[in-house]
């Protein structure tokens, strides 16, 4: 039995072992870091850990960013599926892929994998929007909204909730339906002023 005396004696010889275990490892984590231990390569997927680590970070990151977006009712309004259809085939499908297609070169290469979106996710409308808006660091999913408005990607998110019920063909018919200046539809859904531009003319 230790005797309270004994115990205050002994208390910051403790503490400072425990100091010089946390010192050790952090010396010896970063002597690995620095010696280029870590293997950043595409090609060779992260350990047990780092890749729950990572998954745990991203999911939860967006779960909780995503609680304060205020998701559009209209999203079923066919305008929005089309021309959200228009900007997947544009900028996504490379490497999301559309239903039976083959992989794509990047979409092979990437890592983390571009989820398939054809085959569903667990997202919500609210999340999918974050995501495309804002991105995902460190992974080949870029930060859209940095060049598109947020009506633009309700579009996508609108999409998105049909693609999975598509068979290629509803595919490739939705695509070709998709509005070719996307602002010229958005005026004119809007029931705004519509005019032609220069060529025309
Ligand atoms: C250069 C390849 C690339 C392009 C182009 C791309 N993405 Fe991504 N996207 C990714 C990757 C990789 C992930 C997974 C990131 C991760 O797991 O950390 C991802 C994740 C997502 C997710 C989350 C899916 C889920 O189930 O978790 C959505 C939604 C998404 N992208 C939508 C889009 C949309 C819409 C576009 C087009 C505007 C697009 N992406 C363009 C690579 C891409």
């Amino acid at each position: 039995m230790i005797e309270r005396g004994e115990f205050r004696r002994s208390a910051p010889w403790m503490l400072a072992g425990a100091a010089i275990v946390i010192g050790l490892a952090a010396v010896i984590g970063l002597a690995a870091l620095y010696s280029g231990a870590v293997n950043v390569a595409a090609d060779v997927p992260h350990s047990k850990s780092v890749y729950w680590l990572l998954t745990t970070a991203r999911e939860r990151s967006v779960e909780a960013r995503a609680k304060s977006v205020a998701v559009p009712n209209d999203l079923e309004d066919p305008a929005r599926v089309a021309a959200g259809a228009g900007l997947y085939a544009e900028m996504c499908a490379g490497c999301h892929l559309a239903p039976g297609a083959e992989e794509t070169e990047i979409a092979q290469g990437l890592y983390p994998a571009a989820p398939q979106l054809a085959h569903g996710t667990d997202k919500t409308p609210a999340q999918e929007f974050w995501i495309i808006k804002h991105g995902i660091k460190a992974s080949g999913m870029a930060a859209w909204g940095k060049t598109h408005d947020d009506e633009m990607i309700w579009n996508m998110v609108a999409f998105l909730q049909k693609l999975p019920s598509l068979s290629p063909e509803d595919y490739n018919a939705l695509v070709a339906s998709a509005p070719e200046d996307h602002d010229e539809m958005m005026k004119e859904h809007k029931g705004g002023d519509h005019h032609h531009d220069d060529n025309h003319d």
